[in-house]
């Protein structure tokens, strides 16, 4: 065991900074955005909204309990409530956070290199070859490792000097970046189709398994939730932290950014009337559409572009670093390692998986609908039986900090009884439905 006495933030908004900063990231932006669009607008929406309040939130207040009740790394922390045969849960989040993170990185490093084109030389004049060039291969892979580079530099600093540094200033910045551009937005001519879309329910597609699936992983992604990294940054916290009042906070910001990127990724691709580049939409539509729409722009474009794919990075980086402090602090904690051995070596052998998926496409994919779809609803079922049957008396832990609050006194139910049985449906769909996409990709299509 670690001699050194935990660190702790700093401020309650450090806190809440670095969770929203987990939760608000390439999933808010990129990924639903996508998946709006591929599933078809706002049943999605609506689908993803319920999954957030009804099993996202239950699930968030109870990483944040045993994060804050133990003081430890995910495998730690089970163990601490429910004995060593627990280790092999939160061996399976750190697994979890290890194998997003090598993908969420190559992502992050189109991200990067789009916003550091803007900057510099312009968007592309053509933007579907130019994904083409730069998704896959040797390009790819080196933005991967330069946002590697960042978000390892970052988690080195350790958790207050570091994570809480970071967040407490690129939080802010995000979300007035976005607002930002959610308004410029609005001001487009045309623009109404692009909320029109958004907004109006296809009643016929809300209720194929398919849309549901994709809303509860995609609830789960969002939220950072069944790996371990809620879990972990509330075991930085300091024991009078009222956790519903966090759980509810992070939960709404994140909703609230999703919400917003739609406002703003919608309106402009519609208004540039390039609907037709995101109907059907794959992972990549975006990171075509959207640099079509800022060129027909004109010249304020390349400003947007710019300020749109920095949000983007913003966004990302806080993640990734959520996803790389899951890794670093078990290897901290269950190894001794120092956290610079930690970071370098995690680092190097993350950036090296990564390498798959910044060869190809596919693979990625096939990553993205692994983790999401089986391994976070899996270790959000785990989670909450955990929590709901084996702990004794989170109830206790909770209302530590939080004895006001009174909304919780239905929460260990919820856990016991409403979440498993949610997501043991969802994963009975999630599991044959993935593993159906899995062969496609693999066999190209
Ligand atoms: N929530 C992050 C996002 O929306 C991704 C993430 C998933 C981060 C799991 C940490 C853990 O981009």
């Amino acid at each position: 065991m670690a001699t050194a006495a935990r660190e702790h933030w700093n401020s309650r908004f450090g806190f809440v900074a670095a969770a929203v900063g987990s939760a608000v990231g390439l999933g808010n932006m990129w990924r639903f955005s996508y998946l709006t669009a591929e599933k078809g607008g706002a049943a999605f929406v609506g689908l993803y909204l319920l999954f957030t309040a009804a099993v996202g939130l239950p699930v968030m207040l109870a990483e944040l309990t045993i994060g804050r009740g133990s003081g430890k790394s995910p495998i730690l922390a089970l163990a601490h409530y429910g004995g060593a045969r627990w280790k092999a849960l939160g061996g399976l989040f750190v697994a979890t956070g290890f194998l997003i993170l090598s993908y969420y990185s190559v992502i992050a490093g189109w991200t990067l290199r789009y916003a550091g084109e803007a900057l510099i030389i312009g968007l592309p004049a053509d933007p579907g070859a130019h994904f083409g060039e730069i998704s896959q291969g040797f390009g790819a892979f080196l933005f991967h490792l330069a946002f590697m580079g960042l978000t390892m530099g970052i988690v080195a600093g350790g958790v207050t000097k570091g994570i809480e540094r970071v967040s407490v200033v690129a939080m802010p910045l995000l979300f007035v970046l976005v607002c930002g551009i959610a308004l410029y937005a609005a001001t487009l001519d045309g623009a109404g189709a692009g909320y029109a879309y958004y907004l109006n329910a296809d009643l016929d597609n809300a209720f194929s398994m398919d849309v549901l699936v994709a809303a509860a992983g995609q609830a789960f992604f969002s939220l950072s939730l069944g790996m371990g990294a809620m879990l972990t940054f509330a075991s930085y916290l300091q024991r009078d932290s009222n956790l519903p009042n966090e759980s509810l906070i992070i939960a709404s910001a994140d909703f609230g950014v999703a919400f917003l990127a739609g406002l703003m990724v919608f309106p402009i691709i519609f208004a540039l009337g390039l609907s037709a580049d995101i109907s059907g939409s794959t992972l990549g539509a975006l990171f075509v559409a959207l640099p079509k729409a800022f060129i027909n722009m004109g010249g304020i474009g390349r400003l947007i572009g710019l300020l749109f794919f920095l949000a983007l990075v913003v966004g990302a980086l806080t993640s990734a670093i959520s996803l790389l402090e899951v890794v670093v602090s078990a290897a901290v904690d269950g190894l001794e390692w120092t956290r610079e051995k930690a970071v370098i070596v995690m680092g190097l052998m993350i950036s090296m998986l990564g390498a798959a998926s910044a060869w190809s496409l596919n693979i990625l994919d096939v990553m993205d609908q692994i983790a999401n779809n089986i391994f976070l609803l899996g270790g959000g079922l785990a989670l909450s039986i955990f929590v709901g049957w084996v702990m004794d008396d989170p109830l206790a832990e909770v209302a530590e900090g939080a004895s006001g609050v009174r909304w919780f006194f239905a929460w260990r139910q919820l856990l016991r009884w409403v979440v498993p049985a949610v997501l043991v449906f969802v994963l009975y769909h999630s599991v044959p439905t993935t593993v159906a996409n899995i062969g496609m990709l693999w066999r190209g299509e």
